[in-house]
């Protein structure tokens, strides 16, 4: 019997008999993963940089003369961190490069250090007017690029220069009394904190507390080369 037949008497008999669909197949269209070439340590300074150069992520950009991205090593041990350029650096475009700044060369001179094999940034990369203290906004921006100044130059050790510096870098209100003389760490890396330079220049009695930090954070160092 054929197929038609054998339906129409299963029709009549009040039997309804289901027919299978033919459903095309979906074709399984995979998305096309094109391999992103990995970028060398070069390139990544290179974009972090210019990165940096055309920031506009706060209002510091409207007021600053240029940005101050960062000068020295970058397979620096150190790492040493400000808070934010001043008037000086502003205009320079390089950190730490006035009165606070020559004490800061001489503060790690010290410690049998150059700036040239150190790497000297700031929590802000741009100056905020009148050097008043920077803005929560600003530092949560900025903080970013730090990190990733960080993860590129991979310090042995971070040197926090000063209040604002320890306190932005460790999500901290505790004052610097408290801070100093402790190892704290920044994504895994230890971090010391010492005196402003600029501190320093007004009270020249904590001078003697400035070298005992500096003293702390080099034996840090020779204690984890051991
Ligand atoms: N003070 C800082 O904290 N950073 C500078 O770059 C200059 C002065």
């Amino acid at each position: 019997m054929n197929n038609a037949i054998r339906l129409q008497y299963l029709a009549a008999m009040g039997i309804n008999v289901w027919i299978p669909r033919i459903v095309a197949p979906v074709e399984q269209s995979l998305p096309v993963v094109v391999a992103e070439p990995e970028l060398t340590i070069d390139q990544q300074w290179h974009n972090l940089r210019t990165e940096v150069q055309n920031c506009t992520l706060c209002n510091l950009c409207n007021t600053r003369t240029q940005t101050v991205f960062g000068t020295g090593n970058q397979h620096a041990d150190w790492l040493i961190i400000g808070e934010a350029p001043g008037e000086q650096e502003d205009k320079q475009g390089q950190p730490f490069v006035g009165v606070a700044g020559q004490l800061l060369t001489e503060m790690l001179r010290a410690i049998g250090l150059s700036r040239e094999e150190v790497f000297i940034a700031n929590i802000l990369k741009c100056r905020p007017p009148n050097n008043r203290d920077p803005h929560i906004d600003e530092i949560k921006h900025c903080k970013d690029y730090l990190q990733r100044q960080q993860q590129l130059i991979q310090p042995k050790i971070i040197l926090a220069v000063g209040r604002i510096a320890a306190q932005a870098l460790l999500d901290t209100n505790e004052p610097l009394a408290k801070l100093r003389g402790k190892v704290h760490t920044f994504n895994n890396t230890p971090v010391v904190v010492v005196y402003h330079p600029a501190y320093l220049l007004r009270s020249l009695s904590e001078k003697r507390k400035a070298w005992q930090d500096l003293q702390f954070a080099k034996q840090t160092v020779i204690a984890m080369e051991k």
